[in-house]
């Protein structure tokens, strides 16, 4: 079974009296493990199409299959739901929550919508630090190093590991 499978999609976004035809009629299957890079010039609808797999914004048309479930028909709550299970972001300004850990900013995702015992939760968040070499922060009352981009792009990694990762714009 393809991870992604577009079919026909389109997106149109109608701002006003304007129409613009972002996304006209695109097909394409993602294969589970694989990497994928859309490129293309700016305005040429990379964003859009990442937003709609991300499940962020609905398809204007045409069908789009995000692990073996039609996202086009999901509502705004399902679809919050289907992406704090399936989905991970990496942004490039690392979207870390200043006032929690490191412990805290990566156990966030998994109160939000994964409902597992404290116990679980505590081995995958040891898991995924260890997956980046950040052992030692597996304490709970590390804060995160705001200025540190390269630690910070660390544990922004290990928060949104969880799920299948899903870039848009990302430094080299
Ligand atoms: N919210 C919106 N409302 C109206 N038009 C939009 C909106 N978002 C994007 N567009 C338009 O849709 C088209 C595709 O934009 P998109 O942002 O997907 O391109 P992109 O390939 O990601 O560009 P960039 O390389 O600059 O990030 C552009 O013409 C853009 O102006
Ligand atoms: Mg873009």
């Amino acid at each position: 079974m393809p991870l992604v499978e577009a079919r026909r999609l389109e997106k149109t976004y109608v701002s006003g009296e304007v129409e613009v035809q972002a996304i006209r009629g695109v097909d394409f299957t993602i294969a589970p493990g694989s990497f994928v890079s859309f490129v293309g010039p700016s305005g040429s609808g990379k964003s859009t199409l990442l937003n709609m797999i991300g499940c962020l914004d609905p398809p204007t048309a045409g069908t789009l299959f995000v692990a073996g479930t039609d996202v086009s028909t999901l509502s705004r709550k399902e679809s919050a739901r289907f992406r704090g299970e399936h989905i991970g972001f990496v942004f490039q300004d690392f979207n870390l929550i200043p006032v929690l850990t490191v412990y805290e900013n990566i156990e966030y995702p998994l109160l939000m919508v994964q409902s597992w015992p404290q116990a679980e939760r505590k081995k995958r968040i040891a898991q995924v630090l260890a997956a980046v070499g950040m052992e030692d922060q597996a304490g709970v009352d590390h804060q995160p190093e705001a200025g540190a981009g390269r630690r910070a792009h660390r544990q922004s990694g290990p928060r949104n590991s969880q799920q299948d990762h899903h870039p848009d714009e990302r430094d080299a």
